[in-house]
């Protein structure tokens, strides 16, 4: 076991409160693609396009067209051991909030997947700081349901509608220029500050205000672990940066993780 392993797990075991922020990195291997970088979503889609409240009021065929194909991909994508692992690291550790910036759904799943007998899922669900995929949202109304998976957006007749006030259905993720959660943000924040040490799993660590998160943690006095095979512009500010994927170093260094070396 590297030195570095060592101190991110001596760090994780000795704190009495986590919080845990992830980004698109952390479904990487389980076939989600990211978004920056070689293969990622921005590079061969532009956000104005697809992700803003105006591109929907614009054209919310070729909007939907976007997210239904990702809705449709997501359905054959299974979490990982990193979304496992820090499952097990909420069910087995009280003080544990995790944050994610990821809409695919994946931490519930793993969450689902890994309650030990009688304990509450959604002890590990994420606090989803850009909304979920797979619920969609009624543009006019704010009501929110069970994400449709069955839109067929070749023609404006195919957009799904709100039943309760006929009004266009949305993806309810967050969408550039729009506002997150504030409940949710702010729970996401109270848990930065209050954490002993904030691990930070596969994001750049670039899109304000999540990227706030392990600020808050710094600024309160806690420590940084990051994972990423990259570095970011917060690894000169983490006590531990290891470099490589999710799926094989956050098993190893939460108590908990799935198939961990004792
Ligand atoms: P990015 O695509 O910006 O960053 C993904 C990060 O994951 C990069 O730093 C990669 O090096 C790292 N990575 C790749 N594979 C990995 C692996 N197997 N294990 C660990 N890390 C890995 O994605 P985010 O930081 O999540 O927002 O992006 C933040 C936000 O920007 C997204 O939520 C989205 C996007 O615009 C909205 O849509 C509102």
């Amino acid at each position: 076991m590297s030195g570095d392993v060592a101190r991110a797990r001596r760090l994780l075991a000795d704190a009495e409160r986590i919080v845990v922020l992830t980004g698109a990195g952390v479904s990487a291997e389980s076939g989600v693609p990211t978004f920056r970088g070689a293969g990622g979503l921005w590079k061969s889609h532009r956000p104005e396009d697809l992700a803003t409240p105006e591109a929907f009021a614009r054209d919310p065929r070729l909007v939907w067209e976007w997210y239904a194909s990702r809705r449709s991909s997501l359905a054959g994508c299974e979490p990982n051991d990193a979304h496992r692992s820090l499952a097990l690291l909420a069910f087995s550790h009280d003080a544990t909030t995790l944050v994610t910036q990821n809409v695919d759904g994946l931490h519930h799943r793993a969450a689902d997947a890994v309650a030990p007998e009688g304990a509450d899922p959604a002890v590990a669900y994420p606090l989803e700081v850009h909304g979920a995929l797979h619920r969609d949202r009624c543009s006019l109304c704010d009501r929110r349901t069970q994400g449709r998976t069955d839109v067929d957006a070749t023609s404006e007749a195919g957009i799904p509608r709100c039943d309760a006030c006929s009004g266009l259905l949305r993806p309810d993720v967050v969408w550039f220029g729009e506002a997150l959660d504030a409940a949710t943000l702010g729970a996401a924040f109270q848990a930065a500050h209050e954490a002993a040490v904030c691990l930070v799993v596969g994001t750049s660590a670039v899109v304000y205000p999540a990227a706030s998160v392990p600020e808050l943690t710094l600024r309160a006095g806690g420590a940084v672990i990051e994972v990423n095979p990259e570095a970011t512009t917060l690894t000169p500010y983490a006590a531990v940066s290891l470099r490589g994927m999710a799926g094989t170093l956050v098993p190893q260094i939460v108590p908990a993780g799935v198939g961990r070396v004792r």
